[in-house]
């Protein structure tokens, strides 16, 4: 899809701004994640909804705004990480995305981590999920750490919007966060490289 020579999160972005290879891109605007390019962990929702398909930024809308609470709630901000989709444009009407939209736009969430190179993913709901462990249900899994390599963890959490939904939720996703935090720190996972530690 793109040379492989000094490819950046801007070239990224400047890059898909021009791609036409998923069919959303006729109703929808592109919306790349954002966040610390040195982050170690990096979150991973469905798809942007309305307020992300107007501002171009991910997780800006009501889901978003939970997001930075948990965040918050163990001493990060959306500054120390990074935030995606697997999707790249809302799909109409907020719908699910269908399994073409995700394996079109499945190369752009790849070379995302592969310019992070997070040490933990954290997938949001379900739809993340299934790009790391197609055969993991989100609530059995949620909140615990699952080996992906050596020198990456998934740790899934349910999708923020879930609980907007369904208000029982909200204490398992702030209970999720705070393992996820114990998590990073018996693991010794600082929250972001060193800028001199890698040439990305
Ligand atoms: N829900 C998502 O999955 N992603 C966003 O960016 C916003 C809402």
């Amino acid at each position: 899809m793109l040379a492989m020579t000094a490819i950046t999160l801007e070239t990224l972005r400047e890059k898909l701004k021009e791609w036409k290879g998923c069919d959303l891109q006729k109703t929808a605007n592109p919306v790349l994640g954002e966040g610390n390019p040195q982050a170690t962990i990096m979150f991973i929702g469905e798809a942007p909804g309305q307020k992300e398909d107007e501002q171009g930024r991910p997780f800006v809308g009501a889901a978003g705004q939970f997001l930075d609470e948990l965040l918050s709630s163990i001493g990060l901000s959306r500054a120390d990480v990074y935030i995606s989709n697997v999707v790249k444009y809302r799909p109409p009407e907020n719908r699910d995305p269908l399994p073409i939209e995700k394996e079109q736009c499945e190369p752009w969430l790849m070379l995302e981590i592969a310019l992070i190179q997070p040490r933990v993913i954290v997938p949001l709901g379900k739809h993340a999920l299934g790009n790391f462990f197609t055969k993991l249900s989100i609530s059995t899994a949620h909140g615990q750490a699952q080996k992906l390599t050596d020198a990456v963890t998934i740790f899934p959490i349910f999708h923020p919007a879930a609980a907007l939904h369904n208000g029982g939720l909200r204490q398992t996703l702030y209970d999720d966060f705070t393992a996820l935090k114990k998590f990073l720190t018996e693991s010794n996972i600082p929250i972001a490289r060193s800028p001199l530690a890698a040439d990305r």
